[in-house]
């Protein structure tokens, strides 16, 4: 469990009216797409945390050798706290350890087969090095276990994103789930 995780294994402990969704994966396992799904048939909030990072410089520079900027976990932490406090949000990111575990009622985990992640990355021009280490990242499911190690085991769900018939399936499963959750907590 990462250092800003404030419980130590408990469940989340706040009641919110409605509920915040993390929605985490490889990159190119449809996270964005899905949000917006997501966001459109519940009427909850995308936060697609990576174009904040960029938006609002929550890093620490850039490493062209892998492409990718350096996050600076406590400003993004500080800057997202008051938003999720309200709950409703669905929070897009690749990674997911770094959350304090009591943000989520929910936490999505998608996964692709390495078949149809490998040309959705070429598709979007990642250099050879990101996509093989992305490959790999999905093929040892570590997205999965950061997951199962950050969040109760109740409410981490391992999703297929392989096609649209699975990204469908999931947008209204998430959407049942949201009407249960809703009325639960009126
Ligand atoms: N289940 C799916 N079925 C068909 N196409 C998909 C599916 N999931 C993602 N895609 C396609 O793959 C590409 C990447 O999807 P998306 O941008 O949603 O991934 P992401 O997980 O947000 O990636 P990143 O971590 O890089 O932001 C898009 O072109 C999207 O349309
Ligand atoms: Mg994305």
């Amino acid at each position: 469990m990462s250092d800003s995780s404030d419980s130590e294994g408990q469940a989340p402990h706040v009641e919110r009216k409605i509920p915040n969704i993390l929605v985490t994966g490889t990159p190119g396992t449809g996270k964005t797409t899905t949000s917006e799904m997501i966001a459109e048939a519940t009427g909850l909030t995308h936060v697609n945390v990576g174009d904040l990072v960029k938006q609002k410089q929550l890093h620490e520079g850039y490493l062209e050798e892998f492409d990718t900027h350096i996050l600076d976990e406590d400003k993004l932490i500080d800057e997202l706290e008051e938003v999720m406090e309200g709950g409703g949000k669905i929070v897009d990111f690749h990674s997911c350890g770094i959350f304090p575990e009591r943000w989520f009622d929910l936490v999505l985990v998608l996964r692709a087969e390495t078949n149809v992640l490998y040309p959705r990355m070429e598709k979007r021009n990642y250099n050879q090095r990101k996509i093989t280490e992305n490959i790999e990242c999905e093929i040892m499911q570590v997205v999965l276990d950061e997951a199962r190690e950050s969040y109760a085991e109740e409410i981490v769900i391992e999703l297929p994103s392989n096609d649209i018939n699975d990204m469908e399936s999931n947008v209204d499963r998430v959407r049942q789930w949201v009407d249960i959750y809703k009325a639960n907590h009126s």
